[in-house]
């Protein structure tokens, strides 16, 4: 049996799935506890990797390495940086990208990664083909849409720098660690996709905004997962 690799920065995005979960069992591996166990008849290891990319891109390796997963899935929240992207919309990853990478001091553009083949690292084609599928089923009062998911290791709460990141970089939703999943999963050959429901719209309103909508944000998103694995 394939295990899959779910996995969200904070509790609030995992603690759903957990409590889903049958034959639990607990790991701790660089300082991150895996559960491993059953979920809705597939085998999976769940995770929270913390905030920010460098997390992002441990527990990654970590669920490759140790727990040999088959396709990671992200689950979690993002700030809308499409202008046409509500609370509560959903962002399935295209593409993810690090839009703080910025050697445009040597002539680089923004995002992109200096003397690397790829910065902007593709989702799964099937994964998202899954993801949509299951947008289709559940969203009823909310847009979903495909698009390029933007991370970096800070939390946008500025309309003008949100703006220029959807003009620059065409992303789609903020965040701060999916590309960093997308990154590791590209180096190992390992199929991703990130889903993002919008607790924000990383303007001036951000935090206040996050904080009453990242619960409400993280169970569009679980509901989402949980639909794919129900279909799988
Ligand atoms: N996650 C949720 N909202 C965010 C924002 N505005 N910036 C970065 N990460 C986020």
């Amino acid at each position: 049996m394939t295990t899959l690799g779910l996995l969200g920065a904070m509790d609030e995005e995992i603690a759903l799935l957990l409590a889903d979960m049958e034959s639990k069992e607990t790991l701790l591996h660089s300082g991150i506890t895996f559960t491993k166990g059953i979920l809705y008849g597939k085998e999976v290891v769940v995770c929270k990797s913390g905030v920010g990319k460098v997390n992002a891109a441990v527990t990654t390796q970590v669920l490759i390495d140790r727990f040999e997963v088959s396709a990671i899935l992200f689950t979690g929240v993002a700030g809308a940086a499409d202008p046409e992207l509500n609370i509560g919309d959903i962002v399935i990853s295209s593409s993810c990208q690090q839009h703080d990478m910025d050697v445009t001091a040597l002539g680089f553009p923004k995002g992109v990664i200096p003397f690397q083949e790829v910065s902007d690292f593709p989702a799964d084609r099937t994964l998202v083909k899954l993801a949509e599928a299951a947008c289709g089923r559940i969203c009823k009062d909310h847009k979903f849409i495909v698009g390029r998911v933007l991370s970096g290791d800070q939390f946008v709460a500025d309309h003008a720098v949100v703006k220029s990141l959807n003009d620059t970089l065409g992303g789609a939703c903020v965040e701060m660690e999916g590309a960093a999943v997308a990154q590791v999963s590209h180096l190992n050959n390992v199929p991703y996709v990130v889903l993002r429901s919008m607790s924000d719209k990383a303007d001036g309103t951000a935090n206040v905004n996050f904080a009453e909508f990242t619960v409400e944000a993280s169970r569009r998103s679980y509901e989402i997962l949980r639909d794919i694995l129900e279909h799988w």
